[in-house]
């Protein structure tokens, strides 16, 4: 390699960073090292390399992120990727910075956008210092004395799984208040083989829908500014080569860990250059920041690995449980819960709910939720939000009967509140009408008849503690369930944008509740699975994936949701025979199988089912916790499956069992099934296999693998090999089937 020719085209590179030269002349290792030293920060672990350049007076830079390249040296990747002028373009190559502000004068969308009145935006930061605490942290100080602005970016890699977390904190150090439109939490190379980016979209009932999005040009934008995380902008991506798979390939995900509104976008430039951002939605001045002020971004989570999607999955899956999760619950089996609301709606009555406990604990419910309905005057969703106390005309003598009960049946007690939320007919809001949200001198619109509370009021969140901290010691309440059932469209208080503010006071409401009652564990959930993202990840224990508990679109839902949460925190309920929200019906056997891969629960009138049907549901309920274990310590595998049919499984993480689903959602296009491929197993074991739900014979002619094989027997051994390159037939069954296999390796 001619490196005078790279220097000079460095040194061009470099003088627009601050004419700092990155000075390599000559080949020698140990000017390379020496290089390393000066100018790059290298972040190591997990498999994952972040390098840094990190030169004081440079535009900090990011100038690889991805999968390890083992040694590989700083600077010959910054050398490797030197660029030149493009003809038609600036005089030198302008690369950007760590968040491409407005001063780098790069053409792209900036990451960055802060002015004082309209001065001051063509903000250019510069490294200051760097404080590099050890091999998978940094944290980068970066100032511009012009505008009066300075950048701390908080990076590190969680050296177990390789997730690389970025935030950047941006603080007024000038002589007026700043405007604070736009700050990304990094600007992230984007790596040039991803051709195939895969989006997370939906509405309500139909969360987690994969929307692939194959090479462009321009920019791939997604907006949320619902106030909650969203069901049709979740802020995860995952990117792709053309041929990568859930099993091979380069692969990585992103997420932003925040559940209020946000921005995702990917632009790529007419260099062919491509960055990520994604950050937090602003609405105009709501960060205005006094002199002296700092604004921190939310966390952005990004993860790679040369061996497909579902890798990515696994690795998010681990940082989530070892870094974010609350622990104190990881040791406790989750418990299989039982669901009141499609079984009594707003329906209360005493009776009806302790024979529904009665039979919630035959099939095998180790705990009772309660959903909405039990409180104030909400007697139906017009009326009652807000007034968080036992309503005395529908439980005379309280919960206490109904708690005693469940407690008794071994079961614990759980509780539903929306607590961030308002009914105009209700007490709360006609003793407070000014305690909502709302943008000055427009009418605010309600959704499902209820306003948004403004927690960012002492006085709101106060009586929301204090309200909420009662009912659960009354009651010695064991879990939550947090609900959040509209969009914030107006999040103005003070006549101010505050869904800044306001989602920071919900996530600190949870943690003040879950610090006076320690055992207490919460589930989120909005509109089913309108906030579920790893903010409200860390002070909540699971949530609810889905209003639709139809068993064929769950199979879609669950599938799109573990691309970033694990089983152990999606909650998967049993529902009834007929679909509330598509009519379509199902069997109780495929009802329960799609439950039982997550936290299990159920939610339907037992009383209405068939004496078969319950049967069945207990046998379901005995299998996922005999198997539960597994289920939720375990790691995930999809599979390379058909559209017509959903495979995925877990696998011991000593490999030594292995439960998988493979969903037959449809017909299939040949008269036969094909085979199903098993992942994850050792390579150098066999295992045995046996079928081990519906638990009968299914299949639709005989003989079959099911007697070949003695699936429903004692099953056969097979090499791990020929089980996962070669896989087993599958039986010829109906559509709205699903089987599950259990694989033990032989000793
Ligand atoms: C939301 C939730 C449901 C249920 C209702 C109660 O829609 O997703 O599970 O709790 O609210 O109103």
């Amino acid at each position: 390699m001619n490196y005078r020719i790279a220097k000079a085209q460095l040194v061009q590179n470099s003088m627009t960073d601050g004419a700092h030269l990155h000075g390599l002349a000559s080949t020698s290792k140990a000017e390379l090292a020496e290089i390393n030293s000066h100018e790059f920060i290298i972040l190591r672990g997990g498999g994952t390399m972040v390098v840094c350049e990190v030169a004081a007076g440079i535009r900090p830079f990011i100038s690889y992120c991805g999968t390890d390249l083992p040694g590989a040296a700083a600077g010959e990747l910054s050398l490797l990727s030197t660029r030149q002028h493009a003809p038609g373009g600036a005089a030198v190559h302008l690369r950007g910075s760590m968040l491409n502000e407005l001063g780098t004068g790069i053409s792209g969308p900036a990451g960055l956008v802060a002015h004082r009145e309209g001065r001051n935006w063509a903000i250019d930061l510069r490294v200051v210092t760097t404080d590099h605490n050890g091999p998978a942290r940094l944290t980068l100080h970066c100032a511009d004395t012009n505008t009066g602005v300075k950048a701390r970016h908080l990076l590190s890699i969680d050296t177990e799984t390789g997730v690389f977390t970025a935030s950047t904190e941006i603080t007024n150090t000038g002589d007026a208040p700043l405007t604070l439109d736009w700050c990304t939490a990094l600007s992230l190379p984007f790596d040039d083989r991803f051709a195939k980016l895969l989006g997370f979209s939906g509405r309500w009932a139909s969360e987690f829908q994969i929307e692939e999005i194959d090479n462009f040009t321009g920019g791939y934008v997604r907006e949320n500014k619902t106030g909650r995380t969203s069901h049709d902008c979740f802020p995860g991506l995952y990117a792709g080569t053309e041929t990568t798979s859930e099993n091979s390939g380069y692969a990585a995900a992103f997420h932003l860990a925040w559940s209020g509104n946000s921005r995702t976008r990917v632009d790529r430039a007419q260099d062919g250059s491509a960055a990520l951002q994604m950050g937090e939605l602003l609405f105009p001045g709501e960060i205005d920041l006094e002199v002296g002020k700092t604004y921190r971004t939310p966390e952005m989570k990004a993860c790679w690995s040369k061996d497909g999607y579902s890798a990515v999955s696994r690795k998010l899956h681990d940082h989530l449980q070892n870094a974010l999760l609350d622990k104190r619950i990881f040791d406790q089996p989750r418990p299989v819960h039982y669901n009141t609301w499609e079984a009594v709606y707003f329906d209360h009555s005493e009776a009806r709910l302790l024979d529904l406990a009665d039979k919630a604990a035959e099939v095998g419910a180790e705990r009772f939720v309660l959903d909405d309905g039990w409180f104030g005057g909400r007697r139906h969703d017009k009326a009652g939000l807000g007034d968080w106390w036992v309503s005395k005309d529908v439980y005379p003598e309280g919960l206490h009967t109904l708690v005693a009960r469940v407690n008794e049946l071994n079961m614990q007690f759980g509780l539903w509140f929306e607590p961030e939320m308002v009914n105009p007919d209700s007490d709360l809001y006609r003793a407070h009408p000014d305690w909502v949200l709302e943008a000055q001198g427009v009418e605010t619109i309600p959704f499902r008849n209820q306003y948004t509370l403004d927690l960012t009021k002492t006085e709101v969140f106060d009586y929301l503690f204090s309200h909420i901290s009662a009912l659960v010691s009354e009651y010695d309440i064991a879990y939550i369930k947090w609900d959040m059932n509209r969009d914030t469209n107006y999040p103005g208080s003070g006549g101010r944008g505050a869904m800044h503010r306001q989602t920071h006071a919900v996530y600190k409401l949870i943690a003040d509740l879950r610090e006076r009652h320690p055992d207490l564990e919460i589930e989120s959930c909005a509109s089913g699975g309108g906030r579920a993202d790893y903010g409200v990840l860390r002070h909540t224990d699971r949530f609810w994936t889905s209003d639709n508990n139809d068993a064929r679109h769950r199979h879609t839902i669950q599938k799109g949701a573990s691309y970033f949460f694990p089983l152990r925190v999606t909650g998967s309920h049993v529902g009834p025979h007929k679909c509330h929200i598509t009519g379509r019906t199902f069997s109780m056997e495929f009802r329960a199988a799609s439950a039982i891969f997550g936290h299990m629960g159920m939610e339907l009138d037992l009383a209405e089912e068939t004496p078969e049907d319950r049967a069945t549901l207990a046998r379901a309920i005995a299998l996922h916790k005999k198997h539960r274990k597994l289920i939720h310590d375990g790691e995930l595998y999809r599979l390379d499956t058909p559209d017509y049919r959903i495979g995925m499984g877990v696998v011991a993480r000593d490999k030594s069992e292995a439960l998988f689903s493979s969903a037959q959602l449809d017909l299939h296009p040949t008269t036969l099934p094909g085979r199903f491929r098993f992942d994850g197993l050792d390579q150098t074991a066999n295992y045995r296999v046996q079928l081990i739900w519906p638990g009968r014979n299914i299949s639709i002619s005989s003989p079959s693998i099911m007697e070949a094989a003695d699936l429903l027997g004692d099953g056969k051994v097979f090499s791990a090999s020929a089980l996962t390159e070669y896989g087993i037939q599958l039986p010829l069954v109906m559509p709205d089937t699903c089987l599950i296999y259990h694989l033990v390796k032989e000793s």
